[in-house]
């Protein structure tokens, strides 16, 4: 089952993702991480991306869609990922559909973080003093912020008009407080499946 987690810069969409992919051992997909590890490693992509995602800009659909294409295609996803940045404009989420539609797959349920851009900003300031993201100066998050109203939000009307399932989560809330709401979202039977795991461990 694919699952994304949808919502602005700094809602946590990470965060979640890396406790969720290690509970339920889901390959946890973020396209930022990719292409941060791009950029790391000067690869051309990572020479190409670089300076838009520095100051807050989205890549264009053709290069991400190329990107998520390659990476859901590889065996560890077939049978479930996590996805966290991906889609991020009408066009992703509708090219997604399609390429999910081909291999028989699709999407369980859009998780969508909503927390307020005055928490958005406090976290990003915080995490800018612990972890040097480039992208984490006031400038870029508010550039961040314009293109996630403008770009990524339809996409929640484009998930509504498809029909899919949406889930709205309180991302404003302490992190295991988050995670305890995602988990119900997943039903009582992975409540338990998870449990179970644990005890195992
Ligand atoms: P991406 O890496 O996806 O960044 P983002 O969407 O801006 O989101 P962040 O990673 O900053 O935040 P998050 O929601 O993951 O929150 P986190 O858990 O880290 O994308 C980066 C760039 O790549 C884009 O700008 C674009 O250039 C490019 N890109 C990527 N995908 C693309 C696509 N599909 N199309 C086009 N371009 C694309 O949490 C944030 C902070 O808050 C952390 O310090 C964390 O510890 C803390 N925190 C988390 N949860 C809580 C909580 N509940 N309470 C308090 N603090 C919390
Ligand atoms: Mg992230």
């Amino acid at each position: 089952m694919i699952t994304i987690i949808f919502g602005p810069p700094g809602s946590g969409k990470g965060t979640q993702a890396a406790i969720i992919s290690e509970r339920f051992n889901l390959p946890h997909i973020s396209t930022g991480q990719m292409l941060r590890d791009e950029v790391a490693a000067d690869s051309e992509l990572g020479r190409e991306v670089a300076p838009i995602m520095k100051t807050g800009g989205l890549i264009s659909d053709e290069t991400m869609v190329r990107v998520i294409e390659n990476r859901l295609g590889q065996p560890d996803a077939i049978p479930g990922v996590l996805l966290d940045g991906f889609p991020r404009t009408v066009p992703q989420a509708s090219e997604l559909d399609e390429m999910l539609e081909r291999t028989g797959r699709e999407i369980g349920v859009v998780l969508f973080f909503d927390v307020p851009e005055a928490e958005l900003s406090k976290r990003i300031a915080h995490r800018a003093e612990v972890d040097h993201r480039a992208d984490d100066t006031p400038e870029a998050f508010l550039h961040r912020m314009r293109e996630y109203e403008a770009k990524t939000a339809p996409v929640v009307g484009y998930y509504e008009g498809r029909g899919t399932r949406l889930e709205y989560v309180n991302g404003n809330a302490p992190i295991e407080a988050v995670t305890e709401s995602i988990l119900t979202i997943f039903g009582p039977q992975q409540k338990v499946n998870q449990r179970a795991q644990g005890e195992v461990a």
